[in-house]
């Protein structure tokens, strides 16, 4: 790779504005060899600044470009009651000076824990819906009548389905494939895989948009494996692919192939549900906390790593591979209550 071919596919990406909030390429660190002999490489998108950071700081750069062209003086978007998407969304707005109103699952908390205290201190207006965080329908409901009060009251909001995983959203995620691919290039790196946690797919799809726009330059690429931590939601297997070439078709790359075989969803663990712990991601969480110094938290990225670390286990991949776990965030949900695994 000689720098042209990386460039060219971030002259696409340039096609949409994009509000910046991520100051520079997140750190790649090299990290302990995993079971199999395979090298473990992190890539610290826990670290993307916004609000305490996370993936969602690159969905919002396309997302909130796209709401102040559209003249948005508000944002309304959805969640779970410990939704990281909603914290970062509420300080995207305290950044940009927009009024920002999250739809949460669950009943209004006695006392605010965790992502709450953020959301709350960035100045967010949270409604409670008492909806359990599974039924995604309803809560997209109630996100679309706050939506149509602000709309009266004449806010012009920005309405962001949830995990801000729309095509626009996914954008984010195709430019840190090209980030990722380009950094591991200048150490020398070949990544044979890219894994994290998927849950309403704008991630996983801007990674195979990513990818899809890579190969289409010539470049060797990774496999891209999300380990699922959610029921529904965008996690079937042709929605990734759909969100993806949705994405290609705003940079005008419609072009750019997408197959289905490049959306490889593991869902085995999630457990039993979504944000119920495992004791394979508790273990996960100790693993990253003692190897590193990187905090996980037991709704995603530790779920996630817990995926890699049992994929290595089966014998997947050997001395000569090296494999990238993007660290999607997660922290402020450690210090709500049970947030954090037993120390073991
Ligand atoms: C910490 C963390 N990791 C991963 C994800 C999954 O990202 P996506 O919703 O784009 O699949 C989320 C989503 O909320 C998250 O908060």
């Amino acid at each position: 790779m000689d720098g042209s071919e990386g460039r060219s596919c971030i002259d696409l990406l340039d096609a949409l504005p994009r509000q910046r909030f991520v100051p520079g390429p997140t750190p790649v660190e090299h990290g302990p060899v995993l079971p199999g002999g395979a090298r473990l490489w992190v890539k610290r998108d826990d670290l993307t600044g916004l609000g305490g950071g996370g993936n969602k700081a690159r969905k919002l750069e396309y997302l909130c470009a796209d709401a102040i062209a559209h003249g948005a003086k508000a944002l309304v978007t959805v969640g779970a009651a410990q939704s990281n998407h909603c914290r970062m969304t509420a300080a995207a707005g305290a950044v940009l000076g927009l009024e920002v109103h999250l739809v949460l699952s669950g009943e209004s908390p006695e006392v605010t824990e965790g992502n709450q205290v953020l959301s709350e201190l960035f100045g967010a207006q949270m409604h409670f819906t008492g909806a359990d965080h599974s039924h995604w329908g309803e809560l997209e409901i109630a996100r679309e009548s706050v939506a149509d009060q602000l709309e009266a009251e004449g806010l012009s909001p920005y309405s962001i389905p949830i995990g801000g995983s729309t095509a626009v959203g996914a954008l984010g995620y195709a430019r840190a494939m090209v980030e990722l691919v380009e950094q591991c290039d200048a150490m020398g790196v070949q990544p044979k895989a890219v894994v994290h946690t998927t849950s309403s797919g704008g991630t996983h799809a801007g990674l195979v948009a990513g990818r899809a726009l890579l190969r289409a330059a010539g470049i060797g690429v990774p496999d891209v494996i999300g380990i699922g931590v959610a029921k529904g939601v965008n996690m079937g297997r042709p929605d990734v692919a759909a969100l993806a070439r949705d994405a290609l078709a705003l940079i005008g790359a419609s072009d750019v192939h997408v197959d289905e075989a490049d959306v490889v969803v593991d869902a085995r663990w999630m457990g039993i549900d979504y944000a119920v712990p495992t004791p394979e991601a508790d273990d996960a969480i100790r693993w990253a906390a003692r190897s590193g110094g990187w905090v996980l938290d037991r709704v995603y990225s530790g779920k996630g790593l817990s995926g890699l670390i049992g994929r290595a286990e089966s014998g997947e991949w050997g001395p000569r591979d090296h494999i990238v776990f993007i660290h999607t965030g997660g922290l402020p949900s450690v210090f709500a209550r049970g947030g954090a695994p037993s120390i073991a």
